[in-house]
Formats: structure tokens, C-alpha cells, sequence
């Protein structure tokens, strides 16, 4: 059997999608353990959840830091040293710089609350509404240098009603997500997918034409 996967996640908030991925790997659902749980904000409840839970943190505040690319590096190193597989952005509110993302392309993924290519940024749920969409969803996508714009892995969709506000479709749409993230990292550690050369790849070679799709708990 191979040895689980060693997984980071960074986070910024609330941590509910860290905590799908803690229970996934607890049950057994993920064959990995969360070797690490890094924030750019030192009292993210997110970090408390992964203390809890007896994962070691890591709290390095960005706030007030003027030289960005200086606090990537040495958020990524130390993120380096805990030895990730795959490095996951759950609720990572901070674009980090290029060279920061480099070394880890192909092997860090963030989940992102709207249809990319759609909506890109903040606001997501407002942006959609407000532009009369009848669909909305989360993707989960490969992090390269620019922001939400790498290679799509899954999404999940879900109808919008007339009079939803932005705080209802949020959600109903945060449980899907959580299903969608740890569906996506299972498809990853499974092979299912995998990334080449800035393509993502089935597991035969073919590249995939289009994201995969959750539909009830699984990735069609
Ligand atoms: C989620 O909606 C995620 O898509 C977005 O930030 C939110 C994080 O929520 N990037 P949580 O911290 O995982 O509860």
C-alpha cells in the first residue's frame, strides 16, 4: 500500500472546507493526512479548527507586511518544510506571487466560489446575481500565477432563484463545495486526473476537454 498522501492546506477564515477535508481523511474517503495548516491571518478560525483537531499550524500574519513577494517566499518555505504532496487553498484570501507559486504548479489546487471561468475575484455570489445568471456553482482549479484563471479540475453547479440573495447562495452552495473539494483531491491522489506540462490529463492521457462534474457525491 502506498503511504498517504501528505497534504497542506492554506487558509484565511472560517476553515469549514479545511474541516471537509479533515473529516475525509479521518473517515478514510482521502488515503492522506493534513501534514500542515498555514494562514496569512493569525486568528483564523481555521487555524484553531486544525489545532483542535491536533494538526500542527502555522501563523504568519500578512497584514501590515509591505514587501509581498518577501512574505510569500518565507510563507512558502515554510510550507515547503512540512514536505506536502499537494498543497490545497481552502479560503486562501492572498494572490501570492509568481515565484512564490512556481515550484508548486501542478501540485496546488484552490477552490473558488463561482463557474470559471466566470467571476474571477471577490463578490462572486453578488457579481452573479446581479448579472441575472440562472447558474452558479465552484470550481476547483490548478494555482498558477494568475489569479482563479488556472487549468480547471471540477466544478459543481447549482440553480439560482429569483429574489436569492447573495448570503442564501452562499449557502447553499458551501456544502456542495465541500463535497467538490474533497471529490477533486480523491481524484488526484487516485490519478484520475493529473497535470502535464499546464494541461490536465485523464488518467489514460487524454486531455480533459472539459472539468469534471459533481453530481451527488462523485465526479462524472
Ligand atoms: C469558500 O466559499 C471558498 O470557496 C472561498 O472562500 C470560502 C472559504 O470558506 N474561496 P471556509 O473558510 O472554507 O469556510
Amino acid at each position: 500500500m502506498n503511504a498517504p498522501a501528505r497534504l497542506a492546506v492554506l487558509v484565511s477564515g472560517r476553515g469549514s472546507n479545511l474541516d471537509a477535508l479533515i473529516r475525509a481523511c479521518a473517515d478514510g474517503t482521502l488515503p492522506a493526512g493534513i501534514v500542515l495548516v498555514a494562514g496569512n491571518r493569525a486568528q483564523a478560525p481555521a487555524l484553531a479548527r486544525a489545532a483542535a483537531a491536533g494538526i500542527a499550524t502555522l501563523a504568519r500574519d500578512s497584514r501590515g507586511h509591505g514587501d509581498r513577494a518577501a512574505w510569500d517566499a518565507a510563507f512558502m518555505a515554510d510550507v515547503a518544510a512540512a514536505r506536502p504532496d499537494w498543497i490545497v487553498l481552502a479560503g486562501f484570501m492572498r494572490r501570492l506571487d509568481a515565484t512564490a507559486v512556481a515550484p508548486w504548479v501542478g501540485r496546488m489546487i484552490n477552490i473558488h466560489p463561482s463557474l470559471l471561468p466566470k467571476y474571477p475575484g471577490l463578490d462572486t455570489h453578488t457579481r452573479a446575481l446581479a448579472a441575472g445568471d440562472t447558474e452558479h456553482g465552484a470550481s476547483v482549479h490548478f494555482v498558477t500565477a494568475e489569479l482563479d484563471a488556472g487549468p480547471v479540475l471540477a466544478q459543481v453547479r447549482m440553480p439560482l432563484h429569483a429574489g436569492d440573495s447573495a448570503d442564501a447562495v452562499a449557502a447553499r452552495l458551501l456544502p456542495l463545495e465541500h463535497r467538490l473539494l474533497v471529490a477533486s483531491v480523491q481524484a488526484l491522489l487516485q490519478g484520475r486526473v493529473r497535470w502535464h506540462a499546464g494541461r490536465l490529463l485523464h488518467a489514460d492521457g487524454r486531455p480533459l476537454q472539459a472539468p469534471l462534474q459533481l453530481i451527488g457525491a462523485a465526479l462524472h
